[in-house]
């Protein structure tokens, strides 16, 4: 896309407009106002990207660290065909979201993110450590899961191919500070760097999310060149022809003036089931916050929740449709699909088989996303759809920019800071006392005190 063209994902709002989902919605004036209303935060969120303070949007013009993730992830796939991913929240969704959309051929990522014993136990079975690299992402270096997957992989790798299995790790971490980065100097495993002002959810295009992609063959040049357009776009088009303004400002609108408090993200497609789990962490941890710029209790947020078209029709859509009228929904429509699978004619003397017959079941779950857009609007419910042309690596760089940029953009309108993660510093520093790490006695001490209370068990 040229700067300023139309960008190819494109933004369906109908479902929000007051003259289709009545007293719930908006008229076009009032939702033109609050675009309009919007380009403050949009030059402040600017002025903070030019002065460093955030660095998603640079990430995309650093070509030396691109091309160094890029080989590393290359040479990681010479030694093997099956990624450990040890990391967890913003160091891990990113990829297991590009796996899933991008279907690489003959690799895999296997992701160590929980430390659910069974589950780690049983990812250890199912994997063969001479056919095994492993990529160890953590931006703080010390989060307690990824640290304790990484003892064990360490141990199950060393035991099973001896000293040299440190040639197949590599390490992608903050370029100063945490343990990852000293023990990666000591084992001289290869390291790459997260930007320190890009933060673990907004790091997919960064080495944590690019080693994996390159490891798995997928068009990474395509991907970044996605994002660019899509920064482009999200920048230069006028407010209400902005994807990343008007999607910003619909949620908030729609949160602030109709108490519309959480966010069902729907795609209507399998691939984009993990990009749906990105976008819920991106969300959700940028903008719950209790407190604003100016240390008020403001207590803000948008609950995202995420939803698989059609299969969910038959789980959530009930509840959506006539359940409390405290919902938004965001669809994610695919237009053309990679692969199609056309409906035999079998059974032509059965009602229910005889209209699908020489159908193709894109065309099925087309008619499934209409159906429930016009339920869902006809009740009163809003709903908005970001229409794919495809799923590709390039298409997967602009959804990526634009929920970022969407997402900053929003901290702005919320007037809090959507990079930080107080809620989450604090479960860590919790689990590291309880855990008995060095340094946290007090922090322990009161924990424990606090457990030893009684509790109200049946
Ligand atoms: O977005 C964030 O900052 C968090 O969700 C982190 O990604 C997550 O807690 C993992 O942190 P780290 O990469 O430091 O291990």
């Amino acid at each position: 896309m040229a700067r300023g063209a139309p960008p190819r994902v494109r933004l369906d709002y109908t479902g929000c407009l007051r003259e289709r989902v009545g007293e719930a919605g908006f008229d076009e004036r009032r939702i033109g106002e609050a675009a309009r209303a919007a380009e403050g935060g949009r030059r402040d969120l600017r002025r903070a990207l030019d002065q460093g303070r955030y660095g998603f949007d640079a990430v995309l013009d650093d070509t030396r660290a691109i091309a160094a993730a890029v080989r590393e992830g290359r040479r990681l796939a010479r030694l093997g065909d099956t990624l450990a991913l040890d990391g967890i929240g913003g160091s891990a969704l990113g990829a297991q979201a590009l796996q899933t959309a991008l279907r690489p051929k003959s690799k895999r990522l296997v992701v160590f993110d929980n430390v659910d014993p069974e589950g780690v136990a049983a990812r250890l079975a199912a994997l063969d450590a001479r056919r095994t690299v492993v990529a160890a992402i953590t931006k703080s270096g010390s989060t307690a899961e990824t640290t304790a997957n990484l003892l064990v992989l360490m141990q199950w790798m060393r035991r099973r191919l001896g000293a040299r299995h440190v040639q197949r790790w590599t390490a992608v971490t903050d370029p100063e500070k945490g343990d990852l980065l000293a023990l990666a100097r000591r084992l001289d495993i290869p390291t790459l760097h997260i930007p320190p002002n890009v933060g673990g959810r907004f790091s997919v295009l960064t080495a944590v999310g690019l080693v994996p992609a390159a490891f798995l063959g997928l068009d990474v040049p395509a991907l970044m060149q996605g994002a660019r357009d899509m920064r482009a776009h999200c920048w230069s088009a006028p407010p209400a022809e902005n994807l990343g303004v008007m999607g910003a400002v619909l949620l908030h609108l729609f949160a602030t003036e109709r108490q519309r408090r959480i966010q069902v993200v729907m795609p209507y497609a399998d691939a984009l089931l993990h990009l749906a789990d990105w976008y819920r962490q991106l969300w959700a941890e940028s903008l719950g916050k209790r407190l604003d710029r100016k240390g008020r209790v403001v207590e803000t947020g948008q609950t995202p929740v995420t939803s698989m078209g059609a299969t969910d029709q038959h789980s959530q859509v009930q509840l959506y449709v006539e359940g409390p009228p405290d919902k938004i929904l965001t669809f994610l429509e695919v237009e053309a699909w990679r692969e199609e699978v056309v409906i035999p004619r079998l059974f032509g003397d059965l009602a229910s088989t005889s209209y699908l017959g020489g159908k193709r079941l894109g065309e099925l779950l087309r008619a499934e996303l209409r159906g429930t857009e016009a339920a869902l609007t006809t009740a009163g419910r809003p709903n908005f759809t970001y229409k794919l042309p495809r799923v590709s690596a390039h298409v997967m760089g602009q959804l990526i920019y634009l929920f970022e940029f969407q997402t900053a953009l929003s901290g702005e309108l919320y007037g809090i800071d959507a990079f930080d993660q107080p809620g989450v510093e604090a479960g860590k520093v919790a689990t590291y006392a309880l855990m008995r790490r060095k340094g946290y006695v007090e922090e322990a001490r009161r924990l424990r005190a606090d457990l030893a209370r009684p509790r109200a068990i049946i």
